[in-house]
């Protein structure tokens, strides 16, 4: 470790660290242009040159390393004439007119007012000008301030490695380009603004799509980021959308959420710097006029004699039945193209300029959708909730209410809501939309080794992990920065390994693409799994030390060589081997997943099979061998670790448990006996026609869209006796309602969350609520409260205090430790915890610390092509939305760069079928048919199809199959056979 001097400190830097990193090290401020955190170093702008004593040449601290006895100058008479001189040099290209006369607008401004270098046009060399992205609605060019410092085209190659922009052409004529062509779409940009981020300049800047008031009090629509005015405050967020969780930077002007930056990228958080689109540009649906802002009850609930009695005469007259409207069934919408979108009347928020700009103007539910309803106050919307819940509870049974929670809601909204639900209305029906996505991992982790979530972290694949072996997982699109770290470990060395259906971007770039018909993963991984015993590369010590019942699985793989894999799954038996054989020499092989492999009517098999094969080769429980069941929503996993699932309370205790329930019971100061003793019904039970279910409360949920088979559960929902809907906009399901309470965006609200590696980070709130609309948790609080169940908290922080006194394994979690933290991973013990990036080093949590194999065989999916129906239809997410749209469908960003529902179609058989990319299809399965217009794909299969399910006008689960898993009550999501069939002309919708 040498020890030198810097401008006279005395300090040691470890070996290999450059000048730049000791210098940083005693926060001594050397100015940089080129260099950059976690980028390259290319050490081409030459501002960072200090003295060296003895060095008769000035070095560039970025890039000279650290040697013993080393003295530097940083600001000497020498490197800060170099300074000047390469920023006049710079300023030659610069527009220097727009430099405002005082102060800067960027990095690069702020150097030329520290070295006080003149501002007066000093050359007459053109402006640089480089492809322009004129007109885009995101990100644009104005490549005239453009200081070609490279930051830009190297973190789009090394942090985000796509590799859009280029440096072009040499000299003078030398400027940065968009791919091959200037359009970026064809060099693959995810416009994940990571170019954005680095820009010294503004020269790449991105666009704000509503009106915000600038500096001079001018109004301005879709100003550029560059020339926003500096925001009133900026708070710490976390993105509402994947489980990647990344922190965000929500910067506050005028009381409004305008711009969203990523934190500084040397900080502890997730996303070290980085977001994708959606986090970055995705959160304008927090100001759409759709918002709802007062509470709506459904015209026909009147008071009489001080109760709320239902008249169902004026929806007779309006030939609506009891809970209908004026609009489509979501099966007639499938059928017809995009409606154009109409106003909200109930909204009275200021409106920007512009037709389709400001989201504050745009609008996407339906005016129609509104009419059934009357604007209400708080006090009756909540007397009315309340009513009807006790009085299904006492005349009905606790029984006939379930209450639907939300994974996009913090825990202590979470934990709050299933306590009123089990404490205040004495039934444990309590669920979810983890049941729709990873509840089979749940049910195979849980009986293999007593967990629920994941092993190990993201930042030990990125960085250690031997080999990736990931299964049904398109992370680059629906965990975008997940995805980047996954392709930099493939830059460092990694081996990867893609299962998939489709050729997604990870199987592209894999070194074995194990492209399985879908729904036969069980084969695969029973065919790998043979063949690593085959060769004896099983971890013989592991199993001895760490599993119970290895023969039975040894056993049940025998007849699954790879080629009855091959002849079952469709890879080639030679893919299955070297897979198998490079998984099991690792030696790190970590182990991601996600509703490719879940969302099966075998969902638990597929992923106990895949269990099995990581504990036969011990990869597991060591930094660089993780098992990580890729979360989807931005808080699925800490919605289930606090109890909105209907088996368990808190930290997966059961409810069938005696002692835990009086655990609980004492807590929230109510009899043990208002609890029951045995499960409740799960998301798929609930929504069936043998469900006792009469009365619902759902949170943030849309289950109209992501059902399955969606013509029977609207069909369900409609005969509700009663149902109350919290949410931000009147969604799908929503519009159903007797009563709909305006709620908290993630903006608006204190509150934890946990992000797919067991991490809880703390999200502040920015703003208020728009209107009337209340806090998510201030609205559980008062109707807990009212029906009952003494409920005092005054804030989120309060509520923590009570989880984590019921949460062992959140023991030593508070609002105040997570503050300006990157969180804190679970397991937190106590207090003074520091959390734990990985588990099960030496035992897992069973009650003797073994894990136990369960042999499972392959069953097919449950409805396999034939002569009416020869397409396999698998259904997913894609980068630009988030599950049923009610958030991505109202951001200007998401919404321009994909608009309409598509189908992807493998271009052999659409040249089959004599349909042209863009072109009109029917799709149907024995459930539902929709309309849809086709996007020729080569990552689908032949005889494959595949449609995102965001969408209501062509919605997917109008055709998937209610098929589910025997353990985990999962639907079938990801296969069902469909037939696709040309359409002559469309009858688009009024
Ligand atoms: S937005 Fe992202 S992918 Fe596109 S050019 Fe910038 S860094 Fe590259
Ligand atoms: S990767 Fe996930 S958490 Fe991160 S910005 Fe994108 S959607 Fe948000
Ligand atoms: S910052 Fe060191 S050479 Fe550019």
């Amino acid at each position: 470790m040498p020890h030198l001097t810097i401008d006279g400190i005395a300090t040691t830097a470890p070996d290999g660290a450059t000048i730049l990193d000791a210098a940083r090290a005693l926060s001594i401020d050397v100015p940089t242009l080129c260099w950059y955190p976690k980028l390259p170093t290319v050490g081409n702008c030459r501002i960072c040159l200090v003295s060296v004593a003895g060095n008769p040449k000035l070095v560039p601290a970025c890039a000279t390393p650290v040697t013993e006895g080393m003295v530097v100058t940083t600001e000497s008479l020498g490197a800060v004439k170099n300074r000047q001189g390469v920023l006049s040099m710079l300023l030659e290209r610069y527009p220097v007119e727009e430099i405002p006369a005082q102060g800067y607008r960027n990095e690069f401004e702020q150097l030329v007012r520290r070295y006080q270098v003149p501002t007066t046009r000093s050359s007459d060399l053109p402006l640089r000008m480089g492809d322009e992205r004129d007109g885009d609605p995101i990100i644009q060019h104005d490549m005239s301030t453009c200081i070609l410092c490279t930051r830009c085209v190297r973190a789009c190659e090394d942090i985000q490695v796509v590799g859009v922009l280029d440096v072009a052409h040499r000299g003078d004529h030398t400027q940065i380009i968009v791919g091959a062509d200037g359009n970026p779409e064809h060099a693959g940009c995810t416009w994940c603004g990571e170019c954005v981020r680095v820009c010294p300049t503004g020269a790449i800047h991105d666009i704000i799509p509503m009106a915000i008031r600038a500096a001079g009090g001018e109004v301005v629509q879709h100003s550029r980021s560059k020339d926003m005015p500096e925001p009133d405050r900026t708070v710490r967020s976390v993105c509402p959308y994947c489980a990647v969780g990344c922190q965000l930077d929500l910067q506050v002007r005028d009381e409004k959420v305008i711009h969203v930056r990523s934190p500084w990228i040397e900080e502890n958080t997730p996303n070290q710097g980085s977001t994708c689109v959606k986090g970055r540009f995705g959160t304008d649906f927090v100001q759409h006029r759709d918002r709802l802002q007062t509470p709506l009850i459904r015209r026909g609930w009147t008071k009489q004699d001080g109760r709320w009695v239902f008249d169902p005469s004026l929806h007779e007259e309006q030939g609506w039945d009891r809970r209908g409207g004026p609009w489509d069934l979501i099966a007639q919408e499938g059928k017809t193209g995009k409606r154009p979108p109409k106003s909200n009347p109930f909204n009275r928020a200021p409106t920007g300029m512009g037709s389709l700009g400001d989201p504050r103007d745009r609008v996407a539910t339906p005016r129609s959708w509104y009419e059934p309803f009357r604007e209400a106050t708080w006090e009756e919307a909540m007397e009315l909730t309340a009513q009807e819940l006790m009085r299904l509870r006492d005349t009905r049974g606790p029984k006939s209410l379930a209450v639907f929670q939300s994974a996009k809601c913090s825990n202590e909204e979470n934990y709050l809501l299933q306590r009123m639900f089990r404490g205040g209305i004495g039934t444990n029906n309590v669920d979810h939309c983890t049941r729709l996505c990873h509840s089979s991992s749940v049910s195979a982790m849980q009986r293999a080794m007593s967990t629920s979530a994941a092993s190990g972290s993201m930042r030990e694949v990125e960085h250690e992990s031997d080999v990736i072996f990931i299964l049904g997982a398109n992370t680059t699109e629906s965990h975008p920065v997940f995805g980047a770290a996954i392709k930099r470990a493939l830059k460092r060395g990694a081996t990867l390994i893609v299962c998939d259906p489709r050729r997604i971007e990870l199987a592209s770039k894999a070194h074995i693409h194990l492209q399985a018909l879908p729904g036969t993963d069980v084969a695969v991984l029973n065919g790998m799994l043979h063949h690593i015993l085959a060769l004896g590369l099983e971890n013989t010590d592991f199993i001895a030390r760490r599993t119970h019942n290895f023969d039975a699985v040894r056993t049940a793989v025998a007849p699954y060589t790879p080629e009855r894999a091959e002849h079952i799954s469709g890879v080639p038996a030679d893919s299955i081997r070297r897979a198998a054989e490079l998984y099991a020499r690792g030696p790190r092989s970590a182990t991601l997943w996600a509703m490719g492999l879940t969302q099966h009517h075998t969902g638990t098999d597929i992923v106990t099979s895949l269990l099995n094969l990581l504990l036969a080769t011990g990869m597991i429980g060591r930094w660089g061998a993780a098992m990580i069941p890729i979360r989807g929503q931005n808080n699925v996993q800490g919605a289930s670790d606090v109890g909105a699932i209907p088996m368990f309370y808190t930290d997966y205790q059961s409810v069938t448990n005696p002692d835990v329930r009086h655990l609980f019971a004492s807590t929230w100061g109510v009899p043990d006996e208002r609890i029951p003793l045995e499960a409740g019904l799960k998301v798929t039970q609930i929504v069936d026609e043998s469900s006792p279910v009469k009365g619902m409360y759902i949170l943030g949920e849309n289950p109209i869209i992501s059902d399955p088979e969606v013509a029977h559960a609207e069909h369900w929902f409609r005969d509700l006796e009663f149902l109350a809907v919290q949410d931000l906009f009147l969604t799908e399901t929503a519009r159903y309602a007797d009563v709909v309470l305006p709620g908290s965006s993630f903006a608006e609200k204190d509150g934890t969350f946990v992000n797919t590696e067991r991490r809880i980070q703390l999200s502040k709130k920015a703003v208020d609520p728009p209107g009337q609309a209340r806090a998510d948790l201030d609205i559980i609080i008062e109707l807990s409260n009212r029906i009952g169940l003494p409920t005092p908290f005054r804030n989120a922080a309060e509520v923590m205090l009570e989880i984590a006194r019921v949460t062992p394994n959140w023991r030593g979690v508070t609002h105040e430790r997570l503050d300006g933290t990157g969180g804190l991973q679970y397991p937190v013990n106590d207090r003074e915890h520091m959390g734990t990036d990985f588990l099960f080093a030496d035992a897992f949590p069973t009650k003797d610390g073994k894990a136990t194999f369960h042999p499972v065989e392959f069953l097919p999916p449950a409805e396999l092509p034939d002569d009416d129906f020869p397409f396999l239809l698998n259904t997913g997410r894609q980068m630009y939305h988030w599950h049923t749209g009610t958030m991505t469908r109202r951001s200007f960003a998401l919404d321009a760069r994909e608009s309409t529902p598509i189908v992807e179609l493998n271009p052999a058989d659409a040249a089959e079928l004599g349909v042209a990319d863009g072109e009109t299809v029917q799709v149907a399965s024995r459930r539902g048919s929709l309309l849809i217009s086709v996007r020729l794909s080569e990552r689908v299969a032949r005889k494959q199809v595949f449609i995102p399910m965001h969408y209501r006008e062509a919605a997917a689960n109008l055709l998937t199959n209610p098929a589910l898993d025997p353990y985990a009550h999962i639907p079938e999501f990801k296969v069902c056979a469909v037939s696709v069939s040309a359409v002559a002309a469309p009858v688009m919708g009024d």
